[in-house]
């Protein structure tokens, strides 16, 4: 029998003992792929295929790549495969072009080195026939599942009678949307709830890396976090600052802390609305938070924090990168979530790319989460440096915040154990 305990940790994926990840207690294993027979069975997997795509060339194709280890043990194992996924939003008739999966299905069949069949229905006669001509070893994969929020937002809203349609598609249902696990969707919690279900193996890679690094106790643990909304951090802040040794704070939500301390910043981005919760946690946590004393302005000067007049920050400047490395240095666990600054543009990149550097010529056991600080570290030549690279934006945002991911919590436990 498969399962998704591993060497490295016990997930600890199920009910209310989730939240708390705590490995003392009960907890439970989901059932994976591997728990199944697929032999000559209609396997549906709710893939994250929501990939950046401009002018109908699809960007990065990351997610599809790392959705390859489960269809292809699926096509190994002599499945019928359906693959199913969202792209975009759909929110009018003109979003569906540019969102269509076909470009997905032409890459898909590259990567697999066998023909995808695509079905341009999400619910239709011609679709069922489709599945009812698979043979095994054939993969299909469905158009778009948000087409169906045209029509009353099913999709997105777990409309049962839809998740009822896609579910009379296949016999067995394996979730590895990992990406999409924070969304309950007619698509994966909707099928899950009606067919016998698993986890794929990016989702039990995913979880098991971060709770690997989540669950250790080595210290110094770090976080560092950066990018530009405080809003979105406040559960994560919440969530490890008590466990964290330290958290750094780059990228433009640093400002706000800044502002907090009274501070002027020039007329960098601030959060107006969660000053106060800045002020709070430097308030309680003035050991534990890190702010840059320089920042790189919008003509590329390093300015020291006390010397910003009008300037808007862009990146942390050379003094603040020294600083944050030489507390990196001793870290024995850190989680990224957040560039350092615009790394988008090459002059403000230093930031986040010496910082990335710093980590990994320590060696230091990294877990990346979050969009942003995934394509960060790709472009700027981290691809393979870290520990892991989550696939997941909001999904791992979520997962870090200690909030039960309803993609994961729907999925059957294999069994109950103790420590
Ligand atoms: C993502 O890219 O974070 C997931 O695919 C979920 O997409 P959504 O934010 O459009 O639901």
């Amino acid at each position: 029998m498969g399962s998704v305990r591993g060497n490295e940790t016990n997930l600890s994926l199920g009910k209310k003992e989730r939240c708390s990840r705590d490995l003392s207690t009960r907890h439970y294993m989901k059932k994976t792929i591997k728990d199944y027979d697929l032999k000559g069975k209609r396997v549906i997997i709710r893939c994250d295929f929501n990939v950046p795509i401009t002018n109908g060339k699809i960007d990065d194709d990351n997610r599809i790549i790392m959705s390859l280890d489960t269809i292809n043990y699926a096509i190994d194992h002599n499945a019928k495969v359906i693959l199913m996924s969202h792209l975009g939003k759909i929110k009018e008739e003109s979003d569906k072009d540019k969102n269509s999966l076909e470009v997905v299905s032409v890459r898909l069949s590259e990567l697999l080195n066998r023909k995808v069949i695509f079905s341009h229905n999400t619910r239709s006669e011609e679709l069922t026939n489709l599945v009812n001509n698979l043979k095994e070893k054939d993969v299909l994969l469905i158009e778009n599942t948000r087409y169906e929020d045209l029509n009353g937002k099913k999709e997105s809203s777990c409309d049962m009678e839809l998740a009822k349609y896609w579910a009379s598609l296949g016999d067995i249902f394996i979730n590895d949307a990992y990406g999409t696990c924070h969304r309950a969707h007619a698509s994966n919690v909707g099928i899950a709830k009606l067919l016998p279900n698993g986890i794929g193996f990016l989702i039990e890679k995913e979880i098991t890396k971060i709770d690997s690094l989540l669950n250790e106790d080595t210290h110094p643990f770090i976080i560092i976090m950066g990018g530009k909304k405080v809003s979105d951090k406040i559960p994560i802040i919440k969530n490890l600052i008590d466990k964290c040794d330290t958290l750094i704070i780059g990228g433009a939500m640093s400002f706000t802390f800044l502002k907090a301390k009274g501070i002027n910043i020039g007329k960098s981005i601030v959060d107006v609305e969660n000053i106060s919760f800045c002020k709070d946690m430097l308030d309680k946590y003035s050991n534990k938070i890190l702010l840059p004393i320089d920042i790189i302005n919008e003509n590329s000067e390093n300015i020291k924090i006390d010397n910003i007049e009008n300037d808007i920050g862009y990146d942390i400047g050379v003094e603040t990168t020294k600083l944050y490395c030489d507390k990196i240095k001793s870290a024995k666990r850190i989680i990224i979530n957040g560039p350092m600054g615009l790394f988008e543009q090459p002059e403000y990149a230093n930031g986040t790319k010496n910082i990335y550097k710093c980590i990994t010529d320590n060696n230091i056991k990294t877990i990346i989460g979050g969009g942003d600080s995934a394509s960060s570290a790709k472009n700027l030549g981290f691809s393979n440096s870290f520990y892991h690279i989550s696939t997941g934006g909001g999904a791992t945002l979520e997962y870090l915040s200690g909030i039960e991911l309803p993609g994961i919590a729907v999925i059957e436990d294999e069994k109950e154990v103790y420590n």
